[in-house]
């Protein structure tokens, strides 16, 4: 389909594949560079009628009450000069909500975090997650084949009909996770189905197995985002994931997501544990080449936690799976909890 707005850059059906339009914030979102614009009624309007329109000029004429010559200069210059001009890209932002925002205004969640399996090859004790599988999990995690029958992997018929629904609805972004989402049989068709539908794409990963192959097929299937978990310097890394290569996977990772171009975003889980070593992580880090990272406050719900709510006096440890810890203070002296932080607004499925 040739540019009815005469732009000559990209037609209508190549902009709605990188745009994500969400006219209930007046929210467009460049799903290629991570960018969000906010709108007021006239751009929302030129999006609009751009998107819903086989006539876009002639629909914003109608709109405004103008021309069409000058409908279809105004459109052009919108989307040349204030949209497609803006490429420059950033970290995974949360920008907050605008101004007089609600939950309940949402149609559809802005951002997806999809599980891809609850199987992983690493068995951090502070985990949220882990004691999610049955009781066999250390044997069947091992054996990382699992099969698609056996609950521990999302099926991919399943991945698919997640993704296609939040095509539909503009979804702007999704992460997969797990578990480690790299051990999920069907990874990598998974990614690339998310690539296809032109989804702007993050990963979460302990980084085991990215290597330059993976990080480079990552990147081509438009994975925008790694997120690589790096919760100290070695020694830390290494006994917080109860992995004493973990530190050294990560570091690789890194380098090869960056050296693929894509955005590398180490997250760090701080805790009481290992606070004191941000400031050499970071600077490990930035000697890297990384830009952004990002600092997550331990939550206490991992494995060696105790159960949300406390034990009831004299009664019985809730059953929460296979794990039923006992903290290790690892919590920080720090008000600030997870749940409210703003732009917190990720969808889960599980
Ligand atoms: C569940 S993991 C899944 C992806 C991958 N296996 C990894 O470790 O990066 C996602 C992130 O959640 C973090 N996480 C796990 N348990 C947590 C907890 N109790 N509090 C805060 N973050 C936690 C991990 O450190 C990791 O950065
Ligand atoms: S690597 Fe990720 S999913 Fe696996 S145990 Fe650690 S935090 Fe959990």
């Amino acid at each position: 389909m040739s540019c009815p707005l005469n732009l000559c850059l990209l037609d209508t059906a190549e902009l709605r594949r990188r745009f994500a339009f969400r006219p209930e914030l007046s929210l467009l979102y460049d799903r290629r560079h991570g960018l969000e614009h906010r709108l007021n009624e006239t751009a929302a309007a030129f999006v609009s009628c751009t998107f819903s329109s086989l006539e876009p000029a002639s629909a914003v004429a109608g709109h405004l009450g103008v021309t069409r010559d000058f409908a279809a200069g105004e459109l052009a210059r919108f989307w040349s000069r204030t949209v497609l001009a803006h490429t420059r890209p950033h970290s995974t932002r949360k920008s907050g909500a605008p101004p007089g925002w609600s939950a309940a205004d949402l149609a559809f969640p802005l951002v997806i975090e999809v599980e891809l399996t609850k199987v992983c090859n690493w068995h951090c004790d502070f985990c949220y997650n882990v004691w999610k599988v049955p009781d066999d999990y250390g044997r069947r995690a091992r054996s990382v084949t699992g099969g698609a029958g056996d609950g521990l992997h999302l099926p991919i018929d399943a991945a698919r009909r997640i993704l296609d629904e939040a095509a539909a609805n503009d979804c702007l972004r999704i992460r997969f996770s797990g578990g480690e989402p790299t051990l999920h049989p069907q990874f990598r068709e998974i990614i690339a189905y998310a690539g296809e539908k032109g989804f702007d794409i993050e990963l979460f990963s302990n980084g085991t197995l990215i290597d330059q192959s993976l990080a480079s097929f990552l990147s081509r299937s438009g994975v925008r985002v790694l997120l690589v978990s790096v919760h100290g310097l070695a020694a830390t890394h290494n006994r917080m994931t109860a992995n004493p290569r973990a530190f050294e996977h990560a570091m690789n990772a890194i380098r090869a997501g960056l050296e693929a171009g894509m955005t590398v975003l180490p997250e760090c889980l701080v805790s009481a544990e290992n606070i004191g070593e941000v400031p050499g992580l970071v600077t490990r880090l930035a000697g890297l080449g990384v830009r952004h990272a990002s600092f997550m406050p331990y939550v206490p719900y991992g494995a060696q936690d105790p159960p949300p709510g406390g034990r009831a006096a004299g009664g019985a440890e809730p059953d929460r799976g296979m794990h039923a810890g006992h903290g290790r203070g690892r919590q920080l002296p720090c008000p600030v909890r997870a749940a409210a932080l703003p732009g917190n607004r990720t969808g889960t499925y599980q």
